[in-house]
């Protein structure tokens, strides 16, 4: 740290992440809803940095010259080195200032900046993986704006705050280079997790005992691992996502989380009142719409009595739990169809996969049933038509209006029957939207022809597999991701690695119930903040104590009694879920985000906090913020035993560094080692 004495009580904060203006999944997400809160806090004072992508960032960031003489100084100098850079507003809700760096202008000093890393922390790196030369470019971008950044502006402190590996490189360099910034280093995942989860490893009770460098190599990810772990180990401050995540980082990244950071929604963007109910009903009819189309011709089942399910997300097949998720709606038909229920399931899954856009028949679907739709309103008119003009000239004689059948003209029957016939279809209603690049060995397709889901006639659960995120302008299942979820019934996610899982919390903010593992962040977050999750629409299934067996039967159990619910039952427990959101509002959560700034701001200038030099905004610790007001009548029962609020669960203190193991909440880890062999009911394919 230099000698020039910062100014720690408005510092300056630097966030900065691989999906800022850059969508991939769920940091994007975090990002983007916490921006307004972020701002609330530091104004202008804060900046957002990223990679620039020319296909995304022409549409999210509108180009301003920086108002900062230091950011503008830094950035000319790295202008005149040849960096190209796009410095603005990003355009989404708080408008913060944006710093993206395009790392293709400096891929000639790739392999320079390759030995450097070398030297400097002895991280190899292989010749062919893109996504680390991205990474590598990117750190040493970010790392030298910091440097001169902190070398034109000596008064006020600096935060920078980096996010999962891929913006980690520079947080071991601004550590070498002692350039004077506070870093704190977020993990939404670590990869080695991902890794053996993705495998057939029973990962929860083998966490101590992984040989962390073998595993990695093993995998091809040792570089990567490195490259993760020194971010880890040179950070200020190290958090991560939930709990569940914090234990995994400590035994494969070897430290221990200085605390959680949970993951919050910016509420008041879903938060649509009474009115929600509204939107489930107005987004309902159009994904009744999109089925019309899709099972044309084998509509035989009636969309009054049909409930939609869904999962969404990156295509992880056994992370997300997809897997878990076919075999228990093969379980639900069974019991549907032995129950002679007349509830129909059309269970969605939407995961982008590598296809040739969509199939012929989807797009016909869509097709034949829009111009019936458009037929049959030309013959209302003409009916309608002569329906009046019978009835101007009945002269008060009811008996003068033809029966029904002779005010359809033989034209009009014609016309009705040409788009009847066009309806007729050999072949069932396909499972996928689109062609698969990959048909034969597509995980998802080969689980569905294993349980033999093939939306016959006679399965009450239909399904359509969706292999690509959905888009407004879509052509079949045109539909915002958002409008979607609120027209659904159900959202299921059973995910066997899941850091946090924003999809079942996106649910619940738009009122709409979902079901998660006590394996997800979120899942465990929403059993130490309320009594009986699932009384309030918020399923958690077991799977961390039971076998997988035990695990599919209680998710079946869930969806069969959810098929058992009366509409005005739905209603209510909609209106319970969509109580719960304050929990997850940035609004509570982003203190612990401040929290973590606090902390490294008293590690990076420990004198100015502890020399008896004032500061503003002293942050209680080890006490959380403020108990949340929810007051609703017949609201959730939040927890009265000693977890009161996300406060409590973000455990952000110094003192937590003394702490052993157990304190992470909620979890009777296994003590000893039990090398249960990996054995699942059903076969995975
Ligand atoms: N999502 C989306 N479009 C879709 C499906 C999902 O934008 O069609 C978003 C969803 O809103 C969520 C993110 O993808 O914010 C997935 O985040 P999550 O934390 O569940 O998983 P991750 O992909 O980060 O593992
Ligand atoms: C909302 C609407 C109601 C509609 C209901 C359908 O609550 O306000 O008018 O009847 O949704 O619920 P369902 O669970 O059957 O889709
Ligand atoms: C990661 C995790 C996901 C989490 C997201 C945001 O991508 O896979 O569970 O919700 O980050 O923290």
């Amino acid at each position: 740290m230099s000698e020039e004495k910062r100014d720690i009580h408005k510092p300056i904060l630097f966030e900065c992440a691989w999906e800022v203006a850059n969508k991939v999944g769920g940091i994007y997400t975090v990002i983007k809803t916490k921006v307004p809160v972020t701002v609330s806090e530091y104004g202008d004072r804060y900046t957002l940095v990223g990679p620039l992508s020319y296909k995304t960032a022409p549409m999210e960031v509108e180009p301003e010259e920086p108002a900062d003489p230091a950011v503008a100084s830094s950035l000319e100098s790295m202008r005149n080195k040849g960096v190209k850079i796009l410095y603005g507003r990003w355009l989404i809700e708080g408008n913060p200032h944006v710093l993206l760096f395009d790392t293709g202008s400096q891929y000639h000093r790739l392999d320079e900046w390759k030995g450097d890393l070398w030297n400097l922390a002895g991280i190899p790196t292989p010749p062919n993986d893109h996504e680390t030369n991205e990474t590598i470019v990117f750190g040493y971008l970010v790392a030298w704006f910091l440097g001169e950044y902190v070398s034109h502006q000596l008064h006020t402190a600096v935060i920078a705050h980096f996010h999962e590996w891929q913006a980690g490189i520079a947080i071991p360099l601004c550590r070498k280079r002692h350039i004077d910034v506070t870093t704190v280093f977020t993990t939404h995942a670590t990869l080695l997790g991902r890794y053996l989860c993705a495998g057939s490893v029973d990962f929860y009770n083998n966490l101590q005992y992984f040989d962390v460098d073998h595993e990695a190599g093993k995998r091809g990810i040792y570089h990567r691992y490195c490259i993760e772990r020194s971010a880890t180990h040179c950070a200020d401050v190290f958090t991560t996502v939930s709990h569940i995540t914090a234990y995994e980082a400590e035994h494969l990244l070897k430290r221990k989380p200085d605390g959680v950071l949970p993951n919050g929604l910016n509420v008041v963007k879903f938060q649509a009142m009474h009115e929600f109910q509204n939107l489930h009903s107005t987004a309902k009819t159009k994904i009744n719409e999109f089925v019309r189309g899709h099972f044309y011709g084998h509509l035989d089942f009636d969309l009054d009595s049909t409930l939609y399910m869904f999962t969404a997300g990156r295509y992880e097949y056994r992370n997300k739990g997809v897997d878990m998720f076919i075999e228990s709606l093969a379980r639900l038909n069974y019991r549907l169809q032995q129950s002679s229920s007349n509830v129909t399931v059309v269970a969605f899954l939407i995961m982008p996969a590598a296809t040739h856009s969509y199939t012929i028949d989807s797009l016909k679907g869509q097709a034949v049933t829009k111009q019936l739709k458009d037929t049959v309103t030309e013959i209302q008119n003409r009916v309608g038509a002569r329906l009046f003009d019978f009835a101007s000239r009945s002269n008060g004689e009811f008996s003068k209006i033809p029966p029904p059948e002779e005010l359809l003209s033989e034209e009009d029957k014609v016309a009705l029957k040409r788009r009847i016939f066009a309806l007729k279809r050999n072949a069932l209603p396909p499972v996928t939207t689109h062609n698969m690049a990959d048909d034969a060995a597509d995980p998802v397709l080969n689980q569905i022809r294993r349980v033999r889901l093939f939306n016959s006639s006679n399965d009450r659960v239909k399904i359509v597999f969706h292999p690509d995120f959905l888009n407004s302008n879509n052509p079949v299942l045109g539909m915002d991701y958002e409008e979607f979820v609120r027209g659904t019934h159900l959202g299921v996610f059973p995910s066997y690695y899941e850091p946090w899982g924003y999809t079942p919390a996106e649910c619940t903010v738009m009122g709409i119930p979902s079901v998660t593992t006590n394996l997800s962040g979120f899942g465990c977050f929403m059993q130490d903040m309320i009594d009986r999750p699932e009384d309030e629409g918020c399923y958690i299934i077991d799977r961390r104590t039971k076998s997988p067996e035990e695990s599919v039967n209680q998710l079946a159990e869930v969806l069969f009694s959810f098929c058992a619910k009366s509409r005005r039952q739905r209603i209510n427990q909609r209106n319970r879920v969509e109580r719960l959101s304050p929990l997850l509002d940035w609004k509570n959560l982003g203190v612990e985000y401040s929290k973590a700034r606090q902390l490294g701001l008293r590690r990076a200038y420990p004198d100015e906090f502890y020399a008896g030099a004032e500061v503003e905004e002293e942050y209680e610790f080890a006490n959380g913020p403020e108990r949340l007001a929810i007051s609703m009548p017949g609201s959730p029962r939040f927890r009265t035993d000693g977890l009161k609020t996300p406060g409590d669960i973000g455990t952000l203190t110094e003192e937590m560094q003394a702490l052993n193991t157990s304190d992470y909440r909620g979890y009777q880890w296994p003590q000893g080692a039990e090398d249960e062999e990996d054995s699942y009911p059903f076969p995975l394919v």
